[in-house]
């Protein structure tokens, strides 16, 4: 190997605009920006400065409606709606605010299910789930539904889901949004675990300030662009 690598995100003039009847809403702007493998970026900016359209283009949840968004080789603005669905499943790990788990399912069920849902058989998803879930503190609450859970514990359950594809890149928007500055501490240095001793590239949307001291980056977003 020589040389440097290329970065893992690269976005050239990325902007996701709304239609709102007659009216266009700006998500982000025309974004330059690139970041290396590894990092653990921190975007900050104010309410509507567009952090989440961001993580959502990132994520794969979302279509940009201008420039392009390489990320890992996959040129994201591009994808058909299958590879889209592949990208998503095997590049990134998206947690949020609201942690989105499934109310009917447990929490081994949580965890396991987007690896379910891309074909892999249960023996081997449930053994890395185990790990994963081990790992965050979860050993005793296997068989708990979300609902008999605290908001740090549902927010594990949420960072162990978003881990069970392996993904190179985790995503996390407002992650301590929902919790006490007790919880939310814990689980921001979950986070910078990924990055720290996994070696995963780490990007958190926050407004805290919690998740200042293990960022490597940091971007400030305002209208929907990079300040
Ligand atoms: N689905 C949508 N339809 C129309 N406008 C939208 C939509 N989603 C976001 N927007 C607009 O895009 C802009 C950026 O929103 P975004 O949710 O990305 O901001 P944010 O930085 O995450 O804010 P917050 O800190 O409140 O979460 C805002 O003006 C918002 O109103
Ligand atoms: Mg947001």
């Amino acid at each position: 190997m020589s040389g440097e690598s290329k970065p893992l995100i690269i976005a050239e003039s990325l902007s996701r605009e709304y239609t709102l009847g007659e009216t266009r809403v700006v998500g982000v702007n025309r974004i330059d920006w690139s970041v290396a493998a590894g990092e653990l970026v921190v975007v900050k900016g104010n309410s509507g400065s567009g952090k989440s359209t961001l993580l959502s283009l990132l994520a794969g949840l979302d279509r940009p409606t201008g420039g392009r968004l390489i990320v890992s080789g996959w040129d994201v603005s591009r994808l058909s709606d299958k590879h889209l669905t592949q990208y998503r499943r095997k590049t990134v790990g998206m947690v949020f605010q609201s942690f989105n788990l499934m109310p009917t399912l447990n929490v081994m069920e949580n965890v396991c299910l987007p690896a379910l849902l891309a074909g892999e058989p249960y023996d081997a998803v449930r053994e890395r789930a185990d790990g994963h879930l081990r790992r965050l503190g979860m050993e005793r609450r296997f068989d708990h539904l979300p609902s008999q859970l605290s908001g740090g514990e549902m927010q594990r359950t949420a960072i162990a889901r978003a881990l069970i594809n392996d993904p190179a890149i985790v995503l996390a928007d407002e992650p301590t949004g929902n919790l006490d500055s007790r919880n939310g501490t814990v689980v921001m240095d979950l986070l910078a675990d990924l990055h720290r001793t996994d070696g995963r590239t780490v990007i958190i949307a926050t407004h805290s300030d919690m998740a200042d001291a293990h960022a490597t980056v940091e971007v400030e977003l305002k209208d929907g662009g990079i300040v």
